[in-house]
């Protein structure tokens, strides 16, 4: 078992594309990392460097106290499963296990000991003798996993481990994944683009964008506090609602029309009256509660199950559904507001169809505001 610390890591390409821009990040003793981000942010190579699969071309990589730049990847001590998991065709289950541990010269007794302990924690005990092409694809990749495991490496690395298998077998293999770690408290390092994957598995998120870490932390403080518009519309499905408009202080104002953030009254979340009798005093808000001291172009975002007919705080506005999808418990209701496509949960029993006019309802406090340049950090 080991930490794992990448200082101030860069990658760049003998072709001269910039991979990896200044990569620091600290990995626990035992800790589950997820690597997460969109197709060529540089997921791979992070882990390909680590493993010693591709050079670094500055900065440090350190497993346990030491600096690994230029240990050989078979002398790193860690164990790689990739979503090709190439096992050896003429080779039976129980002669894929033993391969690493016979190269390393392992005593005969003990392999065997090691083999049966990992095929019984997978559950392939009875497929020792079977070759690769005998077996499921979910059967395979538990073999994948156990030539792994049956190193007993100081950390794991995964690349996109399930991206091959059905749906189903992808959610099985996932909790099989994590009881693993469970078992094992090895650290791991694996890489994916499901997001689903790495809400479960991780207890820490590296969000990615362009060879650029965005924000790193535990998994539910990623989506409840992301730190930019990319991050907030990566993790989520449906993804995080934008509608793009200006912050003037309070308001919100969009294509469609005005949201008043912080009205002093967001229990009840009902603008205040603009006509008529006498309004009851609004109080006016404190400058904490104000969702910034910020005016200037923003783009509001609030997740599906944020917004609703009944969510208490402050209408978005008056919009029209385009579809309703009926899921059994809830059912998602799309629209377009300011020219952007949004949802929003509906009760199953709603009754409501495309075509229905509906004014969707802030959840308080639940919505969330980015700066509308590249960066899109959010706003406080
Ligand atoms: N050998 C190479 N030479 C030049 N550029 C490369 C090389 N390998 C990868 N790249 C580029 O580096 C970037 C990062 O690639 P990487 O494989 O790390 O992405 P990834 O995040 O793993 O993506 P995916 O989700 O598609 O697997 C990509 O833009 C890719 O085109
Ligand atoms: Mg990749």
């Amino acid at each position: 078992m080991a930490t794992v610390t990448f200082r101030n890591v860069n990658k760049r390409y003998p072709n001269g594309f910039h991979a990896v821009h200044d990569l620091d990040l600290e990995i626990a003793d035992g800790e589950f990392v997820v690597l997460v981000g969109p197709s060529g942010c540089g997921k791979s190579t992070t882990l390909r460097m680590l493993a010693g699969l591709e050079e670094v071309t500055s900065g440090e990589i350190l497993i346990g106290d030491s600096v690994v730049n230029d240990v050989e990847p078979g002398n790193r001590d860690i164990a790689m499963v990739f979503q090709n998991y190439a096992l050896y065709p003429h080779m039976t289950v129980r002669q894929n296990l033993a391969f690493g541990l016979k190269m390393r010269r392992t005593p005969k007794a003990e392999i065997e000991r090691r083999v049966a302990d990992v095929a019984e924690t997978l559950g392939i005990s009875s497929m020792l003798d079977r070759r690769p092409r005998e077996l499921s694809g979910g059967q395979r990749q538990r073999v994948a996993l156990g030539r792994a495991i049956v190193r007993q490496p100081r950390a794991f690395l995964f690349d996109e481990p399930l991206s091959n298998l059905d749906a189903k077998l992808r959610v099985q293999m996932r909790a099989e994944i994590a009881a693993l770690h469970q078992r094992l408290q090895t650290t791991m390092v694996y890489v994916t683009h499901d997001q689903v994957e790495a809400m479960t598995l991780g207890q820490r998120i590296v969000v990615m964008d362009g060879g650029v870490v965005q924000q790193a932390d535990a998994p539910l403080a990623i989506y409840q506090n992301p730190a930019n518009r990319f991050v907030a519309g990566f993790i989520g499905s449906p993804p995080m609602n934008f509608v793009r408009g200006r912050l003037e202080g309070d308001v919100f104002q969009h294509v469609g029309g005005e949201v008043l953030l912080a009205n002093g009254d967001s229990a009840g979340g009902e603008l205040p009256p603009t006509d008529g009798g006498s309004p009851p005093p609004r109080q006016l808000p404190t400058r904490q509660e104000r969702p910034s001291a910020w005016s200037g172009p923003a783009w509001l975002g609030v997740r599906p199950e944020d917004l609703a007919l009944d969510a208490g705080g402050p209408v978005l506005g008056e919009v029209t559904l385009d579809v309703v999808e009926q899921m059994g418990h809830e059912s998602m209701g799309y629209f377009r507001l300011a020219g952007e496509r949004c949802a929003m949960r509906l009760p199953a029993d709603s009754g409501l169809a495309a075509g229905d006019h509906v004014r969707p309802r802030l959840r308080p406090g639940a919505w969330r505001l980015f700066a509308d340049d590249a960066e899109g950090k959010r706003l406080l």
